[in-house]
């Protein structure tokens, strides 16, 4: 009866392929209820780079630095698993498991897709790499998680959904990330690094899993529920049985002197039930793997053969039972267990492993990089879109596309990538793919952008070129050129308004998209901008004018250089004035006003016009020496751990004066200040723009003195703030943070400093409830709030000793030079009450990682009239609190659109509400015939989305209940958007007819 049962289950059962798919949850092997059940989960954890590159890693070349092999671990793991239906193993990162793929036969590809489809091999994560939590965006979260997803869509349908979020290493946990995974339909979440106290406290009151509330704007939506792991992500002691283990085998022939079977089950056993006692349910999971394990994966498993047939020969005395399982099998289990989980609220961020060894350092190690990641994810969503555009023009071969560009950024997101803790030389390598990936996407760019501007197909496109180096004032085509244009593209779907700076050698009038002449301002290019380029290039001066642009649209401008007389005064050319004050100088804008001491020539004080309240503010740098050990511990600074020397930062402040310049004009007024040598500031207020911008140069950091040295920026305002201050998770959610406190623990105050500093993505701030001072930045940094009215922001750091996390070298960059590593970037500093401070904050944060995209041109006689100078691609502008997060060519000719509101709830009056927007008749090329919704992920429709429900104890506040998706009308296709929320969508399309 049951066996029929059972083969009619199997036959409804069968995949897409028409293999029986017994994979997911339907596939998990039995246990045994009455019994501990022991969860034994082979895996390995493949970094895709670290002490070597990707490539390097998956060749098993540079084995003398590490002897690691990844094509090896899938070779011998799947032939294992060919043999023995009863073993499993589970695979994370899709950057090299792709690349194994595409280099096996149909042959064996059909095997593993048998294994895939009968739960044998299960994909876990399933992104591109296992990316890192702090120092990611979430528009890179999402990407890099959907080119995995999706690889394994294509390849092996639904059995190639993973269900759980494995985060082994990653060196502390966020809640936005928390967030985005229960999204995209994931079940369960595994880490092994939360702080050490943390993890006692949880021990002592068996709370290591529980059901994280990752989104208070979401509610039950964006529940998870986890697991801390209890053995690190390693086996348990005795137990590993990899190529570079020294734990002993199980001897098993009780002839020999060595037989140890009865002593390894009792271990084992011994071992299982002690986690147990912690855990609490009678499931418990072993990790039986590590780092690049399973080179030689017949060592694994013929000793875990071994050791599941004797632990379970003595069950009937133990009960313990051991099978080969996969996390998802556990969490599965753990389901049907009954019991109330309890509730985590906050996040888990900084990440200590002893008392002295805090790992904040990573926050901000490796500035560079860090900057070049977040600039390149806003260069490649403009690629997606114009790859979009450009499938709708006639005439139109694409050369490339933005594949390179995603799979790179999707590398460049892993936990020892744009966290900045590989070596020098892998750190290299991921730079040197992201500029390959946007060389691609440049060609792209130009293509697209040539048709789009075409209006008469006999005449030749223009080529479009791009300056890389545009912040330090090079581009040699504005350099070298009379006449020339710049064309701007506004990736976002409203209008924009933004500032245009380019080096000149004389000046130039601009001509508008209309004809109209723009007023611009010509200035000295500063002596910190000098010194930074060194010899990439010479401009002396720079040409400022702002644009405004259209929604998800380009406009052309005309630049020609004034012969001086008649043309320069028709072109309202600006007076820009230069002085050097002696007495206290105020500048202002619209919104701001910036005061100055007229001796040092500092900031003093700032005020909000519209309040019409001001808070004095001191800004300066400071330093922090970096530790290299002392009497309380070995632990030096690293580029993993932040540990000063001294906890009180030495000023930068020459304690004379920054020889305080001004430059004021029509467009922007700036001042220059210069603290050290390889210390200078520029502060700007914009015409009209809301916000102060702070551009600081550091570098070479002196080493001189051998001592490692971690600069900060620091505002010291008179704001009352409580010991409170707000860091943003991932540029998206934003948490409250109290100095010295911890929200779910114990906090003892080992490193007062460093102890306080939490990962800055996109903004902090600090409020005295009536007045905000959010600082906005343009990458990961880590900051904290030491004192009352003060915000400290670590900018860049370079340090001397290693900190014995494995990276094994200094983080000290020296550069391109040489020299040391000279960082140049932005904070934006917002001052309003706190009524306007999220209005301000979310529209400006989205303004700067998907900023304009500016490309040049030669100048062609009658551009104007030749070319189209300005393309709006949407009938109109969306609402502001509607972002755009995604729009790119999906299979199959369709488009993959996803939006979102970018506000959270109770942020702002009128903002934080519910919004709508209709899809149908927006966009220009293409008219929508079909509209289906998708998790976040885009892998899976839905509608047919199934996820495990928990149970929970009682919280003190109660959970909002889910953000249900309202259906969308298919005569309108209108989105409602509550705050949080993102959809995803998969549109079939059609030419729209012009
Ligand atoms: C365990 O106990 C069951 C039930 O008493 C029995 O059928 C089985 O043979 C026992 N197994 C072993 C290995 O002793
Ligand atoms: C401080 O810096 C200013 C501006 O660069 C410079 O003019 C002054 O000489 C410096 N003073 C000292 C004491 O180094
Ligand atoms: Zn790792």
């Amino acid at each position: 009866m049951s066996v029929h049962f059972l083969a009619f289950l199997s036959i409804l059962a069968f995949s897409s392929g028409g293999v029986l798919a017994t994979c997911g949850y339907k596939g998990c092997p039995a246990t045994v209820p009455g019994m501990l059940n022991v969860h034994l989960v082979p895996h390995t954890h493949d970094d895709v780079g670290w002490l070597k590159t990707v490539d390097q890693y998956y060749y098993g070349d540079k084995n003398k630095i590490q002897n690691a092999g990844v094509q090896y671990i899938l070779d011998t793991v799947i032939a294992e698993l060919v043999e023995d239906p009863a073993k499993r193993f589970i695979y994370v990162e899709i950057a090299f498991f792709s690349r194994w793929w595409n280099e096996q036969t149909d042959k064996t590809k059909a095997l593993v897709k048998q294994l895939v489809n009968e739960g044998r091999l299960e994909f876990v994560n399933g992104g591109w790499c296992m990316n890192d939590e702090a120092s990611t965006h979430y528009n890179a979260i999402i990407d890099q998680m959907t080119v995995g997803l999706r690889f394994l869509k294509e390849n092996f349908g639904d059995c190639g959904k993973p269900l759980t979020a494995w985060q082994i290493d990653p060196f502390g946990h966020s809640r936005e990330y928390a967030s985005l995974v229960a999204q995209m339909g994931f079940d369960s979440l595994y880490f092994a690094r939360l702080d050490y106290l943390d993890k006692a406290e949880r021990i002592k009151t068996h709370t290591m899993e529980r059901v994280w509330h990752a989104s208070p704007s979401l509610g039950k939506t964006a529940d998870l529920f986890f697991g801390a792991l209890y053995y690190h992500y390693g086996p348990p002691p005795g137990f590993c049985y990899d190529v570079y283990c020294a734990d002993p085998p199980i001897m098993d022939d009780p002839n020999l002197f060595d037989y140890n079977v009865d002593e390894r089950v009792a271990e084992f056993v011994r071992l299982a039930q002690g986690q147990n006692d912690v855990y609490g349910t009678n499931h418990i999971m072993f990790t039986m793997g590590s780092d690049f394990q399973y080179s030689n994966a017949p060592m694994w498993y013929k000793n875990l053969d071994k050791l599941i047939k004797y632990v379970n020969a003595k069950q009937n005395e133990t009960k313990v039972h051991a099978l080969y399982s996969t996390p998802s099998c556990y969490t599965y289990n753990l389901n049907k267990v009954p019991k109330r989980w309890s509730i985590k609220n906050d996040d888990f961020f900084p990440y200590a492993d002893e008392p002295h060894a805090f790992w904040t350092g990573y926050f901000t190690s490796r500035p560079g990089l860090k900057g070049y990641v977040r600039e390149t994810n806003n260069f490649l969503q403009v690629c997606k879109q114009l790859e979009v555009w450009g499938s709708f023009l006639p005439n139109l071969k694409l050369q490339t596309n933005s594949n390179i560009l995603r799979k790179f950024m999707g590398v460049a997101q892993h936990h020892d990538a744009v966290s900045g803790t590989e070596k020098q030389n892998v750190s290299d390598d991921y730079a040197e793919r992201l500029s390959i990936g946007r060389a691609e996407c440049k060609e792209l760019v130009s293509d697209v952008l040539g048709k789009l501007v075409q209006k008469n197909s006999s005449v030749p496109s223009p080529q479009f070129v791009f300056c890389d180096y545009l912040n330090i004032s090079v581009c040699p085509l504005t350099v070298n050129n009379k006449q020339f244009t710049i064309t701007a593209y506004n990736p976002i779907a409203r209008q924009v308004t933004t500032v245009v700076r380019i080096p000149v050698t004389s000046n130039y009038s601009i001509t508008g998209p209309s004809g109209k002449p723009v007023t611009t301002q010509l200035q000295d290019v500063s002596e910190g901008t000098k010194q930074v380029r060194r010899n990439r290039g010479s401009a002396p001066k720079e040409l400022l004018f702002q644009v405004t642009l259209p929604p998800l649209g380009f406009q052309t401008y005309i630049a020609e250089a004034s012969q001086g007389g008649v043309k320069a005064r028709r072109h309202s050319q600006s007076q820009t004035e230069a002085f050097k004050p002696n007495a206290d100088t105020t500048i202002e804008n619209q919104f701001l006003s910036l005061t100055f001491d007229g001796s040092t020539g500092l900031l003093k004080s700032m005020t909000d016009k519209k309040s019409q309240k001001s808070t004095s503010v001191r800004q300066s740098f400071y330093w922090y020496t970096s530790s290299m050990g002392d009497l309380k511990s070995s632990q030096k600074s690293g580029a993993y751990i932040f540990r000063p020397l001294i906890q009180t930062p030495t000023d930068l402040f020459n304690g004379t004066s920054v020889g305080l310049t001004v430059i004021k004009g029509p467009v922007a007024t700036e001042v220059r200040q210069q603290f050290q040598p390889w210390l200078s500031q520029v502060i700007r207020l914009y015409n009209n723009r809301e916000f102060a911008e702070f551009e600081w140069t550091v570098g070479p950091i002196p080493i001189k003195d051998r001592v490692g040295k971690e600069i900060i920026t620091r505002f010291d305002t008179d704001l009352q703030t409580n010991s409170t201050f707000y860091t943003d998770a991932n540029g998206r959610q934003i948490l409250q943070r109290i100095r010295d406190h911890r929200f779910d623990w114990q906090y003892n105050n080992t490193e007062p400093v460093s102890g306080n500093y939490y990962p800055i993505n996109s903004r902090a701030f600090i409020t005295d409830d009536k007045m905000q001072m959010t600082v906005m930045t343009d990458r990961s940094q880590g900051g904290s709030s030491m004192k009352d009215g003060s915000l400290e922001i670590m900018i860049h750091r370079r340090t001397l000793g290693d900190d014995h996390r494995g990276v094994g070298e200094p983080l000290n960059e020296t550069g391109q030079f040489g020299d040391g590593l000279i960082v140049r970037g932005q904070h934006f500093v917002l001052f309003t009450s706190v009524d306007k401070a999220a209005a301000a904050h979310r529209l400006l944060g989205e303004e700067l990682y998907m900023a304009p995209s500016l490309s040049f041109s030669q100048w062609v006689p009658d551009w104007a009239t030749k070319f189209n100078t300005m393309k709006s691609m949407v009938s109109r502008s969306l609402p502001s609190n509607v972002h755009l997060l995604t729009l790119e060519s999906w299979t199959n000719g369709n488009i993959l659109i996803r939006a979102e509101n970018q506000f959270a709830i109770d942020e702002d009056p009128v903002l934080s509400q519910k919004v709508k927007f209709q899809l149908k008749g927006l966009f220009e090329p293409f008219v929508i015939t079909n509209l289906e919704e998708m998790t976040l992920s885009a892998n899976e429709p839905l509608a047919d989305e199934k996820r495990l429900q928990w149970n929970v104890t009682d919280s003190p506040s109660p959970t909002p209940p889910a953000v249900k998706p309202v259906p969308v009308p298919p005569s309108t296709l209108t989105v409602s958007l509550n705050p949080m929320e993102i959809r995803t969508f998969i549109a079939t399309v059609k030419q729209a007819k012009n």
